[in-house]
């Protein structure tokens, strides 16, 4: 076995190269024996390119080239030369080229692939994690791990460029209250106690600001043990940024800013600058969400007037409750029973919506629903001061219940059909940012008041004088077609603020000490001002290449139930490992 070194990856041949002789490493991609020649596609991480084996040229390279098999690692020396007319490919950037190979050599078999690589979109998830690194072999795999190098790459440029220092912060932390459980990690050598894995550089950064830092970043490593969806793994990254002395404003512009950075070198394009911004209590009344999608309208609207005089019993007794009627007009569209059914179902069981009213109608406007007798002939008349542009060939769905609760399924019944008629699928960014959100969440399990962002969010001027549901928060989310991208704050500076935040989240005294007493004793030695941003860098790669999954972006991701199918963890540890650290093992039952 003889490596040859590398002159050339395949990739890069092009006219310049023709007649030249070059060294070439890579992957069997293919192998076709025609018996009078072998042709060999050779892979390196630049793409693909053809060789050609001649037994007139070379026996013993023949001889060779035959036990060849997909995936075995070789190195060749050979002279470029032009395809014939009739055998020039198209479809790769190489194919006007093939390599008249002079020697080869096989570096590593490779046993067949548990896998073939082109059926990969098609194989079970599992078995792909299993051999990710095979998996990660593939051209559109290859793609996405630039992509991700690319942004990164833009992100460091443009923040170097605008002075932040990157910096990082341990790992092996303390619990930061980011509202999911932590990851824990037993200490050998003080027995008993624990490090955590931090849920977000949260502290750390606004200490770096107390240091006197003024400006930050990190891509940041989070880890957070909640239940996994398509666009949540248990460790993930973030960009994360502080800036002293700033307002929102100069966050948002700086974040803005880094978004510009990567779409110049992704797109080779700028974005459309600045984003737009709404409140949160805007956004909900028209979208039933914190993160619509902004690419189709369907927006929810107010129904309760018109049903203000109704003798449908149901209708009638939620808004004497001071509830309401919304509704969501789907243009041009008419469902069959099988789908209206559908909805209902989605509706009442995994929305917890109580009912979901429909109303189709006639060519001539008149209403065509289960509660066609309680509606009056000119409901459609009645409508259109509501929708202004309602049609006979349009459908009507309406939910009623306490505000929150009804547009909040409304939202999500928004998206549910957006999905189906496939509205949401053209190519555009629609971005917005989302302000003014309330600073506290009623958490009706703990019953008690919870940070909506989290304990060190400022609250708006006049916050003392409010009720807690009635107080603000200096906070603000970036959102792109449905998908919360990022979320930041200005933070409290102040003890006495903080103090009164802790004291309405009813964190005992105690509790405050023990787990912010540093925090709160460096707020008193001359902390500035600050406030920051977090992306989720994940998040917003997926959103970039539009795929489904959060894993497509991550080069070693864990499934849905939080596994690594290839190294098997989490796993077991050994005896003697677990009595070191003083632990022992209980069977749940
Ligand atoms: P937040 O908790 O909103 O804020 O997180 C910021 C962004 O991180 C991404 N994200 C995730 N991505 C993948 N998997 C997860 N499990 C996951 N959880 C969150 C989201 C989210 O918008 N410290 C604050 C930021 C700040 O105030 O500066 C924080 O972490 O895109």
């Amino acid at each position: 076995m003889q490596l040859f070194k590398r002159s050339a990856y395949c990739g890069q041949i092009n006219e310049s190269f023709l007649g030249k002789e070059v060294f070439l490493c890579g992957w069997v991609n293919k192998r076709r024996d025609h018996g009078n020649l072998i042709f060999i596609d050779l892979r390196d991480r630049t793409g693909i390119m053809q060789l050609v084996i001649n037994p007139q040229i070379n026996k013993i390279v023949t001889e060779n080239a035959k036990s060849i098999r997909a995936e075995f690692v070789i190195s060749v020396r050979g002279e470029v030369i032009k395809r014939a007319a009739d055998s020039v490919n198209e479809k790769i950037e190489t194919g006007n080229f093939e390599l008249k190979v002079l020697d080869l050599s096989i570096i590593n078999p490779s046993k067949a692939l548990p896998y073939q690589l082109e059926e990969a979109d098609n194989v079970d998830d599992g078995l792909r994690l299993k051999y990710r690194y095979i998996d990660l072999r593939r051209k559109k795999m290859h793609n996405i791990i630039k992509l991700r190098h690319k942004i990164i790459f833009a992100i460091r440029e443009y923040l170097n460029k605008n002075d932040f220092y990157e910096i990082e912060t341990p790992i092996l932390s303390k619990s930061t209250p980011e509202g999911a459980r932590d990851f824990l990690v037993p200490s050998r050598l003080q027995p008993g106690t624990f490090y955590a894995l931090p849920q977000s550089p949260q502290i750390y950064k606004q200490l770096l600001m107390a240091s006197g830092m003024e400006k930050y970043f990190q891509l940041a490593r989070c880890f957070r043990d909640e239940d996994l969806r398509s666009n949540r793994q248990p460790e993930f990254t973030q960009l994360d940024i502080e800036m002293s002395f700033v307002n929102q404003s100069d966050v948002q512009e700086m974040c803005e800013g880094v978004l510009n950075a990567i779409w110049e070198k992704i797109f080779s394009a700028t974005l459309k600058l600045p984003i737009p911004k709404y409140t949160y209590q805007q956004i909900f009344k028209r979208f039933g969400t914190d993160k619509p999608d902004m690419r189709f309208d369907m927006e929810i609207k107010d129904f309760t007037k018109t049903f203000e005089h109704t003798e449908l019993k149901f209708l009638k007794s939620v808004i004497d409750k001071d509830g309401k009627v919304g509704g969501i007009c789907v243009k041009n569209k008419k469902f069959g029973k099988a789908e209206l059914n559908s909805f209902i179902d989605f509706a009442t069981t995994k929305l917890g919506a109580k009912g979901l009213l429909f109303i189709q109608f006639k060519e001539d406007g008149t209403p065509l629903s289960p509660i066609s007798k309680f509606l009056p002939t000119d409901f459609l008349k009645q409508a259109r001061e509501i929708i202004s542009d309602i049609m006979p060939a349009d459908t009507l769905f309406l939910i009623a219940d306490n505000y929150y609760d009804a547009w909040l399924a409304l939202g999500k019944l928004r998206v549910l059909i957006a999905d189906k008629l496939n509205l949401s699928s053209n190519n555009d960014f629609k971005f917005l940012w989302i302000t003014d959100f309330p600073l506290l969440e009623w958490d009706k399990d703990e019953k008690r008041w919870g940070a909506k962002h989290h304990p060190f969010t400022s609250p708006q001027k006049g916050w003392e004088n409010l009720k807690p549901e009635q107080i603000k928060a200096k906070s603000y989310d970036i959102v792109c077609n449905g998908e919360e991208l990022g979320g930041g704050s200005i933070r409290i500076h102040d003890i006495k603020t903080q103090t009164k935040m802790f004291e309405l989240l009813g964190i005992s005294k105690n509790e405050i000490i023990d787990k912010f007493g540093f925090l709160l004793e460096a707020q008193e030695f001359g902390f500035p001002p600050h406030g920051g941003i977090a992306l989720g860098l994940d998040r917003l790669i997926m959103m970039i290449l539009k795929t489904d999954s959060i894993r497509d972006v991550i080069a070693f991701p864990k499934t849905q139930s939080g596994n690594c199918p290839m190294m098997q963890t989490p796993s077991r540890v050994d005896a003697g490992q677990l009595q070191e650290l003083g632990i022992k093992i209980i069977s749940k039952k």
